[in-house]
């Protein structure tokens, strides 16, 4: 079996690649480096530095011809889309645009997308499920539930086929304290330097965190 991993020289990327490897998987990387590092690669995947927005990024899809695309390349950063709407768009709803019709054109069998419970905006409920209301309150949100939108309308218009994974805060080795979630990575980095925690707020606020291997899983 053949896999593209867009994003795969990422946090929760690299530890898919590492699992899809251990499983025989052929994994291809598409991933600019932007946020990601070398180091984090793996030696038996293959890796093509090149934006998921471009031209040559399709024509890997095309070439490779997978049967499977995990999309996790993202503008992945809440803060930085409040700051650049138009850059996370771009990179958020563009690129997930011209990975889906390479998908398409290369007969990919399934698309399997990173979202997040950043979709579901401040809802205030102890269960949240995939039935509830989504209002994003950060651009962030908003391109990844568009992005969603596109992808249920190709399978609808082209058959094919998909998983939308909404994940929480995701933690474990190899995250940085930019992303989202990255809050268990401030707050060991301030450990390492031996430095205090800040606390938001009143300290009361809750999240619901996730270990990176489970999200794999
Ligand atoms: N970390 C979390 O808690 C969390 C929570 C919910 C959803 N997600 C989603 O999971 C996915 C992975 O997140 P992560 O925490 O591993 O982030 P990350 O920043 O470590 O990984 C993202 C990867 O995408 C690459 N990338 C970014 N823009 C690109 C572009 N235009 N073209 C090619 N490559 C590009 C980066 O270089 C990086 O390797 C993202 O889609 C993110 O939105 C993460």
């Amino acid at each position: 079996m053949k896999a593209v991993v867009t994003g795969g020289a990422g946090f929760i990327g690299s530890h898919l690649v590492e699992e899809l490897i251990r499983q025989d998987f052929n994994v291809h990387i598409i991933d600019n480096l932007i946020s990601g590092k070398y180091d984090n690669i793996h030696p038996l995947a293959t890796l093509h530095i090149e934006d998921i927005c471009s031209d040559k990024a399709k024509q890997i899809i095309l070439d490779e011809k997978p049967d499977v695309v995990f999309h996790l390349a993202a503008q992945a950063d809440v803060s930085r889309s409040i700051q650049d709407p138009q850059y996370d768009a771009d990179v958020n709803v563009q690129g997930t645009i011209n990975l889906l019709e390479a998908c398409r054109d290369a007969s990919v069998n399934k698309f399997i997308f990173a979202s997040t419970s950043a979709v579901y905006g401040n809802l205030q409920k102890e269960l949240i499920t995939e039935q509830d209301l989504t209002l994003p309150v950060s651009y962030y949100g908003l391109s990844k539930l568009t992005a969603e939108s596109y992808i249920r309308l190709f399978h609808y218009l082209y058959g094919l086929q998909y998983t939308i994974l909404r994940y929480g805060n995701v933690y474990g080795p190899r995250q940085t304290p930019k992303g989202e979630g990255g809050v268990v990575a401030v707050f060991l980095e301030r450990l390492k330097k031996g430095l205090s925690f800040n606390i938001h707020g009143d300290g009361e606020q809750t999240r619901d965190f996730i270990y990176v291997k489970d999200i794999v899983q």
